[in-house]
Parts: structure tokens; sequence; C-alpha cells
């Protein structure tokens, strides 16, 4: 992975930053020992802490062992660029390489290869690789308030040649991008799944979805409209057994 996504500069090396080819910076205390402080959150791609490194909070993600590709015809040198590892690394990389660090997607702090030492809490979890990116730490939640704002950042992650997939609520922080394991970043290797006419789309589909993203009828979180309407329509095969449940308890 290092000299492909992933560079072993520490972030703050004076030297010029690549545009053309993003490798992501390491983070610059990535020998120090992590204080794991609470569990945050987890989706297929991994596993999020926040955690104090020398006095200092982040948001720490741990990535699973990832072997999935949509596309087995892709060549094994290309598969590891449709991994969410890869994903990230290179996006976060294009945006600090244009100076977006912290604008369109939370701010991040480079990659980390967690030693023994440090991967000794995660033991028990079955299939997390030792891969991991440090994040600022976002306490708060997407807000409906966010949204006008998340859809005029949307012009930075166009124009640093990002094609973001998986937009939805639950993957912002306040008006921030924090996961970025879907974003396909300019010159995608795997060329077909590189469409400027698919990408164009997109944007413009996700801005009208953001549009109608609403407070959620059953626990006020944000999420998109259709979601409300399938919770205030026929209730789903799945909400009548969950409210049979109910009953019972
Ligand atoms: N930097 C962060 N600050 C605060 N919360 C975060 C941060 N990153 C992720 N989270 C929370 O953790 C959850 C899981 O992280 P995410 O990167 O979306 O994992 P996955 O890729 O597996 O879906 C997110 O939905 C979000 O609520
Ligand atoms: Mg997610």
């Amino acid at each position: 992975m290092i000299g492909r996504w992933l560079s072993e500069l520490p972030m703050d090396d004076p030297t010029r930053k690549s545009t053309s080819r993003p490798m992501l910076r390491r983070f610059i205390h990535h020998t120090e020992p992590i204080k794991f402080i609470k569990y945050i959150g987890h989706g297929a791609e991994g596993r999020v802490y926040l955690i104090e490194v020398l006095g200092s909070q982040y948001a720490l993600k741990i990535f699973s062992n990832w072997t999935y590709t949509s596309n087995i015809y892709l060549r094994e040198r290309q598969k590891p660029y449709t991994f969410p590892f890869s994903h990230e690394c290179r996006a976060f990389a294009r945006l600090d390489s244009l100076d977006e660090n912290g604008t369109w997607a939370v701010k991040c702090h480079g990659w980390i290869k967690l030693s023994d030492e440090q991967f000794k809490p995660l033991q028990r979890f079955s299939g997390l690789s030792r891969w991991a990116i440090v994040k600022d730490y976002i306490p708060n939640e997407v807000s409906i308030s966010d949204v006008p704002e998340i859809r005029r950042k949307m012009t930075i992650a166009r124009k640093a040649l990002l094609y973001p997939k998986d937009l939805q609520p639950r993957n912002f922080r306040g008006s921030f991008l924090v996961d970025l394991g879907a974003v396909r970043t300019y010159p995608y290797p795997p060329q077909r799944f590189w469409s400027n006419t698919r990408r164009r789309e997109y944007f413009a589909w996700f801005d009208k979805d953001a549009s109608q993203w609403e407070v959620s009828v059953r626990d006020g979180k944000v999420i998109e409209g259709w979601l409300n309407r399938m919770i205030k329509g026929k209730p789903s095969p799945c909400e009548t057994a969950e409210a049979g449940d109910a009953k019972l308890d």
C-alpha cells in the first residue's frame, strides 16, 4: 500500500503534496501509546473509537480486513483500489493536497498501522486489520440546520474530482462527511468504475436527495425523507413484528 495510496512522510512534512498522485501521509504520533476512551460506532467497514494520544482527542477508524469487490473480473492489482481503506486514503490525500483538509469532510490526521501494543484492546474483535485512519472527533450528529451547508460544500468534492457514494445522513457529523469509505478519487484505476456522466448525475441526485432530508418521526435523527414516508405509511413486515414483540413485553 505504501507508494500506492500511502506515503511514509508525516502529515506535517513541508514537502509539496502531489495532487495528481494522492497518497495519504502518516499520523505524526504513530508510535505513541493510544488511550481508547469510548466506542463511537461501526458499519461494515470497521470500528470507530474516540481515542487520546499525547493529551489530544481524535476519532480512530480501524478498518476490517476487506476482500470484497463488486467486480470479480478486475485485475488483482486493481482490486485493492476498490476497498474502503484505499478509498478513504486517496480521497483524504486529494483533499489535503488541495488545502481542503477539514472543509467538506472531517479533518484527517493521517494513517497509522497499529503496533501489537496499540492493537491490544481490539484483539477480541475478529476481522479487524491493523490499518487505521486518524480523524478529528466531531461530537454532534448531523442536524437539519446543517443540510444547506452540506449541499453548498459539495462543490469542494466536485472540484477535487471525487465521486462520492453512500452520502447518507449517518455518515455526516455536523456538516462534515466522516465516512469516505465509498468515495472514489480520479484517476480511479479500475476505469470502468469511473464515469464522468454518472458522476455528474450523482451530484445532481444527491443535491435533490439532501433537500428532502427530514427529522425522523421516530427518534428525531436526520434521515432521508422517503424513510419518514415509509414509517408514517404502511408499516413494513419487520415493523409489525417489532410491534408484536413490544406487546409481549
Ligand atoms: N470523526 C468522527 N467523529 C465522530 N463520530 C464519528 C466519526 N467518524 C465516524 N463516526 C461515527 O461512527 C459511525 C461509523 O463510522 P463510519 O466511518 O461511517 O464506519 P463505516 O464505514 O463502517 O460505516 C458513523 O456513522 C458516525 O456516527
Ligand atoms: Mg458509515
